[in-house]
């Protein structure tokens, strides 16, 4: 059978960027650079996002359009030896990520339901404190919702990538960057929004220590659905004629800015209110209800806040899920409906013990963590690094005059930076990639 494709370039770079911008991006970014300096975490983040990030996307892109197949699939097939081992890793990954990734989207389909009922109308975080510890505690409610989310997140990728994908991506990524903008702006002009803003964007360079790096780059590596084979699968629907830098360069930027403004959004409202910036990861769930409670017609914006995250969720599961779909798809001859599916169903159920981790099982520890924190721990800090590093040696040792082939379309598109490409997969990423692995030991 023929490899499907995209049906069009801003279509590609949509389904691409729809799987970077997700819950890392407004979930996670905001308050891991409350909790790391502010802005000097944000020059740290933008400078390994524009090195290391971007490098390891486009080598994903030309590992992936060279072997036009799933990631296991595509390095057998340009070099075999252990190689593919590194693609098994990513279905690993693929599989740990999607199961806790929609417990957590779960939780935001929820609270758009509790935010549109005017259930969260307090402005007490003690008592959404209490609300969301209860709900994400509760055994059955959440995995529901868990249930509900993984069901979605099948149905649009057993639509296929023309027709399910990119068409779903097409309409939801636009609707978030909308939705963004109506928030930034009211979160902007709320009085005291400027000491949000100063903090935002006024470096505190005490703060930036070993881990301040270590945490921007697992948080690039998130981010950007980089180390585990999404970009290599999304590369290898791409078509021959596409210009391979220029699409990395589109999805970084549309990835970044939006966790720049998700900052915008959260961090002036909080300050605005008076509340701890730094709260954690309960801050959009336990937090924000407050700031919005506060707000004048705060019921609106809760709402479109919530069904933001939900989308942005979306549009980053189905990647994941696609991983594992091309992979059985590919290797195995899996029908892609049936793979869907069924694959769905295995992450749903991997993820329940995630779930309840948080409530009624949390007292079962692996690690000193949490199932939960577990699995997002040796996927974010472990897996994903792990894979970006074997990608960029990939590209940067074995298959070199290949990849710069392929990045430049043979020679199709002038590519200037290909010297710093090469260096960086050669030297620069390996290098920091394996320094921070080991300082995380
Ligand atoms: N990038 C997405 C986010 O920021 C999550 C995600 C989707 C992801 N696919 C991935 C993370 C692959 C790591 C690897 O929410």
């Amino acid at each position: 059978m023929k490899r499907a494709h995209w049906g069009s370039r801003i279509g590609f770079i949509l389904a691409t960027a729809g799987s970077a911008v997700g819950l890392g991006n407004v979930w996670k970014f905001p308050y891991m650079a409350a909790q790391n300096g502010g802005a000097a975490f944000l020059l740290v983040y933008v400078a390994i996002v524009f090195t290391i990030g971007i490098s390891v996307m486009l080598a994903e892109f030309a590992i992936g359009r060279a072997g036009e197949r799933n990631p296991v699939g595509a390095l057998r097939r340009l070099k075999g030896g252990p190689w593919p081992v590194v693609g098994y890793m990513g279905i690993a990954a693929a599989f740990i990520i999607l199961s806790f990734y929609s417990v957590v989207a779960g939780w935001t389909i929820a609270y758009a339901f509790k935010a549109a009922a005017g259930v969260l109308a307090t402005s007490d975080p003690e008592v959404l404190g209490a609300m969301f510890n209860d709900f994400s505690g509760n055994p059955a409610q959440p995995i529901l919702y868990h249930l509900l989310f993984m069901a979605l997140t099948v149905g649009v990728v057993a639509g296929g990538i023309h027709g399910g994908i990119e068409r779903s991506c097409t309409i939801l990524l636009p609707l978030l960057l909308l939705i963004l903008v109506v928030l930034a702006v009211r979160s902007l002009t709320l009085p005291g929004a400027m000491e949000g803003l100063r903090f935002y964007l006024q470096p505190d360079f005490s703060k930036v220590s070993a881990e301040t790096f270590n945490g921007a780059l697992a948080q690039a590596f998130f981010s950007l659905s980089l180390g585990m084979g999404v970009m290599i699968t999304y590369g290898s629907y791409l078509s021959h004629r596409e210009n391979l830098p220029r699409s990395a360069m589109w999805v970084t930027a549309c990835d970044l800015l939006v966790a720049l403004m998700a900052g915008l959004v959260i961090l002036p409202a909080v300050f605005a209110f008076s509340f701890d910036p730094q709260a954690g990861p309960g801050l959009v769930f336990i937090t924000l209800p407050a700031v919005f409670a506060q707000m004048p017609a705060g019921v609106v914006f809760a709402v479109l806040f919530f069904v933001l995250l939900v989308i942005a969720a979306l549009t980053s599961s189905v990647s994941l899920l696609e991983v594992l779909v091309a992979y059985f798809v590919d290797q195995w001859g899996w029908r892609r409906k049936s793979a869907a599916v069924a694959l769905g169903f295995i992450a749903f159920a991997l993820g329940i013990p995630s779930s309840l981790s948080l409530g009624i099982w949390s007292n079962f520890q692996i690690a000193g963590r949490s199932i939960f924190d577990f699995l997002d721990y040796i996927s974010s800090n472990l897996l994903l690094p792990l894979g970006g590093l074997a990608i960029t040696l990939f590209v940067g040792w074995v298959i070199l005059p290949q990849a710069m082939r392929e990045a430049t379309s043979e020679g199709a598109h002038p590519f200037p930076l290909a010297g710093i490409w090469r260096v960086i997969c050669r030297y620069v990423a390996p290098i920091a990639i394996a320094w921070i692995l080991l300082s995380g030991l």
